[in-house]
């Protein structure tokens, strides 16, 4: 964009129809909250200033976006309207001059080229308002937008405060605007609360302002605004359905797509196949030729080629390439598994590396250790990592076999090349190259039941 451009989003409402202790614009949708959506939609225009009016439980809303260093919070400490609320930003724009995009921040679907578009026809037609509109079937609860036929918008008037006649008109104000500061700073001071519910109307600006001139857009579940929870689901899925439309479009195939969930934040490489009630969260990567699922949720975790993960859960983890999972592993804590591993069933691995072609096949408990290349961990070997106050490591050289049940008392530490008989409690460190046998010897006591069942005395009075 070539004009200077400020924006503030408005988001200092409690949204008591949500009826929740999080502020509305911090309830998540998709791996990010409403108001982080509603800042990216503003991805192609390039705003000299982001500022948003907090209010309602401003120190959490603040606290959530700390990580975002370019915003400037404006408190708004009496939630009078939207008027009122545009208004707490005019002391940091004094010397401002250019175009303010006004956006609430309960309006998380606006794609980018959207806002772009919006702009630059404001700009283009020299508006002194420009606003996003949309023809709705039901248009209850949103402000009427009144409009001569070329689309100059002559007057707003909230749905509370329609005649009944009013009310047919189905063009709804978005809630998206654009102005020209020089001309809304000036008249934004006069604004009055003459209205049903006595609040400071952002919408009445438009009477006092020439040209004001209404954007359709075109698809309008771009500008469904969230006050209740049905309204949140109703938003979640529609961002799902585009979120994976894009990614089979780029060549992943999602088998029953409706039972699949996939965070904005998620990147998935060509040819991955998402099998049925498959969850991807966060700031997962999934790498080409890989089947994920069925049944799986994979959080914060990066998943090499040609890997599979079979109603498994993995969480805060790195996986090599032709990895095999599951069924039912859980991956968590840093988990880092090297190449053509495979974890079976039922095993638990947290914060372990794992070297290339390592098997841990069933039944095993791994945490805190370091494996390296081709180790073999038997059925049922746990890492005994926690002593009730800390945690301690285990460390399994390459080629080592570990025994079905066999457990490592940490820390401790065990060569290349071992193997470890099966049962055995390990409690010392182990050389290269060795046999470990570490349990109690077994003794056997011949004809020992025949004996005590052939003698009278100890039969069962
Ligand atoms: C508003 C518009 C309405 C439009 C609808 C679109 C007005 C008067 N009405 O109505 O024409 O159809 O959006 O979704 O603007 N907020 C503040 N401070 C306040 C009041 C609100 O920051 O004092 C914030 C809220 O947190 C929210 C946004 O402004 O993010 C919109 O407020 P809300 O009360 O939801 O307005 P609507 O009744 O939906
Ligand atoms: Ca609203």
């Amino acid at each position: 964009m070539t004009a200077k451009l400020a924006v503030v989003v408005l988001a200092a409402g409690k949204g008591t129809r949500m009826k929740s202790a999080l502020p509305k614009v911090l309830h998540p949708l998709g791996g990010r909250s409403l108001v982080e959506c509603v800042l990216d939609s503003l991805k192609e225009v390039d705003p000299l200033h982001r500022l948003l009016v907090v209010g309602y439980e401003a120190n959490q809303v603040k606290t959530a976006l700390s990580h975002l260093d370019d915003i400037t919070f404006v408190e708004q400490t009496e939630q009078l309207g939207t008027g009122h609320a545009v208004q707490q930003v005019l002391p940091h724009l004094q010397a401002f001059e250019g175009d303010l995009l006004v956006l609430n921040g309960d309006v998380p679907l606006l794609r980018p080229a959207t806002l772009r578009h919006m702009i630059e026809v404001h700009q283009s037609q020299q508006n002194e308002a420009t606003l996003l509109t949309a023809q709705f079937l039901d248009p209850t609860g949103y402000g009427r937008v009144f409009c001569n036929d070329d689309d100059i918008i002559t007057e707003i008037i909230e749905h509370r405060d329609c005649t009944e006649a009013q009310r047919q008109n189905r063009r709804i104000n978005a809630g998206v605007y654009c102005f020209k500061w020089s001309a809304l700073s000036k008249i934004l001071p006069h604004l009055k609360a003459d209205n049903d519910q006595k609040e400071y109307y952002l919408t009445d600006v438009v009477k006092d302002l020439s040209p004001v001139m209404a954007v359709d857009v075109e698809d309008e579940q771009e500008i469904q605004g969230i006050n209740n929870r049905k309204q949140l689901a109703a938003a979640y899925s529609i961002l799902q359905d585009r979120i994976k439309d894009e990614w089979m479009a780029a060549g992943v195939t999602f088998l029953e797509p409706d039972t699949s969930t996939v965070d904005i934040t998620v990147q998935i490489e060509p040819d991955v196949i998402i099998e049925p009630q498959t969850h991807l969260r966060g700031q997962t990567v999934i790498g080409a030729g890989s089947r994920i699922g069925p049944g799986s949720l994979i959080e914060n975790s990066t998943v090499g080629q040609g890997a599979t993960i079979l109603y498994s859960t993995l969480s805060d983890s790195q996986i090599g390439d032709q990895v095999r999972i599951g069924p039912y592993a859980h991956l968590r804590g840093q988990a880092v598994i090297g190449d053509n591993c495979r974890i079976g069933n039922f095993v638990e691995i947290k914060k372990s590396t794992l070297g290339d072609h390592v098997n841990a096949a069933h039944l095993s408990y791994l945490g805190d250790a370091t494996l390296g290349h081709q180790v073999n961990i038997g059925a049922g070997t746990i890492t005994a990592n926690y002593d009730g106050v800390k945690k301690h490591p285990t460390v399994i050289g390459d080629r080592t076999k570990t025994g079905s049940n066999s457990v490592f008392v940490a820390p401790v530490s065990v060569g290349e090349d071992v193997t470890v008989a099966a049962g055995s409690v390990v409690t010392k460190d182990v050389e290269n190259d060795c046999l470990v046998v570490a349990r109690a010897k077994q003794s056997t006591v011949p004809g020992w039941r025949s004996q005590r069942y052939a003698n009278p005395d100890n039969a069962t009075k």
